[in-house]
C-alpha cells in the first residue's frame, strides 16, 4: 500500500512537471489557422523569398515567444504585428506546434533565392 500510494504521487508529481509541455498546441489546427502565413513563410514553412523567415522546424517555444513579443511591440514588425494582432495564445500555441512539426530547411540556405 505504501508503495502504491509512493508510486501515485510520483506519478502526480510527474504529471504536474510535465504541463508546460502538454501546453503546446494542437498542430492540426495551427494548420488551419496558419492559412495565412503561407503567402509568405510557404505553404512547408520554407519560405523561398529571402526576406521571409523560414519557421519549418523552428523551436516551438521560439515562435511562441517571438509572436508574442511582436503583439506587444518586444519585436517590433508592423507586418507582423498586424499577423498576430487577431491571434488568442491558444492560436499561437498552435500554429508553434505546426510550423514546428514540419520538416527543416533551417540547417541550409539552399532554396532561399539568396542561399543559392
Ligand atoms: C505579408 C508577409 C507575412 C505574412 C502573411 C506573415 N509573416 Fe511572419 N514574418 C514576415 C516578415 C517580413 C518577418 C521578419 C520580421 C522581422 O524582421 O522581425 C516575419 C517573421 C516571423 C517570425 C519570426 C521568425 C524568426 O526567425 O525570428 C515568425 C515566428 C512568424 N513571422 C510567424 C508568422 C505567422 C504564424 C504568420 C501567420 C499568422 C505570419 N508570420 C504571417 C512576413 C509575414
Amino acid at each position: 500500500m505504501q508503495r502504491a500510494l509512493a508510486l501515485l504521487s510520483c506519478g502526480a508529481f510527474l504529471a504536474l512537471a510535465s504541463a508546460p509541455l502538454l501546453a503546446s498546441g494542437n498542430a492540426a489546427n495551427g494548420k488551419t489557422k496558419a492559412a495565412a502565413c503561407f503567402a509568405c513563410h510557404g505553404t512547408d514553412g520554407n519560405a523561398v523569398d529571402p526576406q521571409y523567415p523560414r519557421l519549418a522546424g523552428q523551436y516551438n517555444a521560439y515562435i511562441q515567444q517571438v509572436l508574442h513579443e511582436y503583439k506587444s511591440g518586444g519585436r517590433d514588425n508592423p507586418i507582423m504585428k498586424g499577423m498576430v494582432s487577431t491571434l488568442s495564445d491558444q492560436d499561437i500555441e498552435d500554429v508553434a506546434a505546426y510550423f514546428s512539426s514540419l520538416p527543416t530547411k533551417l540547417d541550409t540556405l539552399k532554396g532561399h533565392v539568396q542561399g543559392d
